[in-house]
């Protein structure tokens, strides 16, 4: 069982960048997360083989489509054993029951998680698609409609965490991405936090990338921020 919070974004083109990697990593220290990019590339093979190595894994598909699309599609991920798998709040109620009921039919049961509004979008980019509420109040609204349909949490920014938990319940996952170690380069990421202040405002997990992924040793910089958070 691996205890740490961490989860590695393995965002590269090549196969043998992310070999390179993980056979600095530690599997009992975090998790890795392969996303559409690898998993366009090299199929369901990367996750074998990242499993084979011992390591549990978040395919981030953000799957969003018909409800039995995607029923079948949470299936199939769970068939290949991963960890945690996610869906777009905004396919609404039926989807994401299936995506429960999918999960609930199928021996592995990975963790269900939902993307609420792509952080990305701009204020006006939301209102242009047409919904009705401000940000705050729209990721608030898809986060209780993934908790009502047995979600088990939500991908956020860690300034998000603690708000989500309290219009849902606090064991309600937070899975929070823009993680910066302190008086490091921010990269393309807006809002930062640190690891220690991200839990302290209610992340679960925590996504990370690049900290981790370009440092010169990163197993040390894992063992450090693990080490900060215990
Ligand atoms: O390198 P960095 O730590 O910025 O990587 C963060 C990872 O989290 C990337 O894979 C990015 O796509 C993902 N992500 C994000 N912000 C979101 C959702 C996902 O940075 N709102």
């Amino acid at each position: 069982m691996v205890t740490s919070k961490v989860i590695i974004a393995l965002d590269f083109s090549e196969r043998q960048q992310v070999l390179d990697l993980v056979s600095r990593l530690d599997p009992q220290e975090c998790r890795l997360k392969v996303g559409k990019e690898l998993f366009t590339s090299y199929g369901p093979q990367i996750v074998r083989d990242l499993q084979a190595l011992g390591f549990e894994i978040f395919l981030d598909l953000k799957f969003h489509d018909i409800p039995n699309t995607v029923y079948k599609a949470i299936r199939a991920a769970a068939d290949l054993g991963v960890w945690m798998v996610n869906v777009h709040a905004s396919g609404g109620r039926t989807m994401l029951t299936q995506a429960r009921q999918a999960i609930n039919d199928s021996q592995n049961k990975p963790l269900l998680i939902a993307v609420t509004i792509l952080t990305s979008l701009s204020a006006s980019e939301v209102a242009e698609i047409g919904y009705g509420q401000d940000v705050a109040n729209q990721v608030k609204h898809l986060a209780r409609l993934s908790y009502e349909c047995g979600l088990d949490g939500v991908v956020c920014s860690a300034q998000e965490a603690n708000i989500i938990k309290s219009v849902t319940v606090p064991e309600f996952l937070t899975v929070t991405p823009g993680i910066r170690l302190a008086d490091a380069t921010k990269d393309d990421q807006t809002r930062v936090m640190t690891p220690e202040a991200a839990v302290a405002n209610g992340a679960d997990y925590l996504v990370i990338g690049r900290p981790i992924t370009q440092a010169d040793n990163p197993l040390a910089v894992l063992q450090e921020i693990n080490f900060s958070l215990r």
